[in-house]
């Protein structure tokens, strides 16, 4: 299965992603890694060999139009599967429709608790005793697809975000490593 992998940031999830694919036999590849921007993550893949492409989210008018640019980035290595891990952006309609449904997503909480780009803050914030990690299908809501995977993570007293999110990350990184293999070996993320 090939994947293209897309980041905004330091890219640790990528990069267990891209140690996982070193393991003989796991089924999936990692082809191209993308990002909106100049994300550190990006030397994950220069390290590996992949090649890699940003496509700048502030040098376009509108969402619609950085979506076209990416998706006719994406397009040059027609990927099997479109990852979004840690990417800090939501992706336009004509993004999803293009590639639903093999475009998934990592979010560090149990959805649909906590959806949106704040979900480890916004969990500690909350009060509550635990919150999780979740691989969804990708639509066209904030972190509303269906869900194909997801674990519970617990929250501890003293956590700070920093630290919660440390303790979500491992568990996001194991199910996404996981997710990839079993779509590799055939899960049907259409009919969900
Ligand atoms: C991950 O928790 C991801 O789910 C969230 O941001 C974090 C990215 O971390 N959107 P990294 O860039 O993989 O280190």
């Amino acid at each position: 299965l090939s994947l293209v992998v897309l980041i905004s940031g330091t890219g640790s999830n990528l990069r267990a992603l891209l140690e996982a694919t070193r393991e003989p036999g796991y089924p999936a590849r990692v082809i191209a890694v993308g990002a909106d921007r100049d994300a550190s993550g990006l030397e994950h893949a220069a390290e590996f060999g992949i090649p890699t492409f940003t496509v700048p989210f502030r040098e376009y008018a509108s969402r619609e139009q950085w979506g076209s640019a990416l998706l006719a980035a994406i397009g040059e290595y027609a990927p099997d599967l479109v990852v979004l891990s840690g990417l800090m952006r939501l992706v336009p309609d004509n993004v999803v429709s293009a590639l639903s449904p093999n475009l998934i997503n990592t979010h560090p909480a149990y959805l649909p608790e906590f959806p949106g780009a704040h979900g480890v803050r916004d969990a500690l914030a909350s009060g509550a005793s635990q919150t999780g990690a979740s691989i969804i299908v990708v639509d066209n809501g904030v972190d509303t697809g269906s869900i194909i995977v997801q674990e519970r993570v617990p929250i501890l007293a003293d956590d700070t975000e920093e630290s919660l999110h440390e303790r979500i990350k491992p568990v996001e990184r194991r199910l996404l490593v996981d997710t990839v293999r079993r779509i590799a070996d055939g899960l049907d993320l259409s009919a969900r």
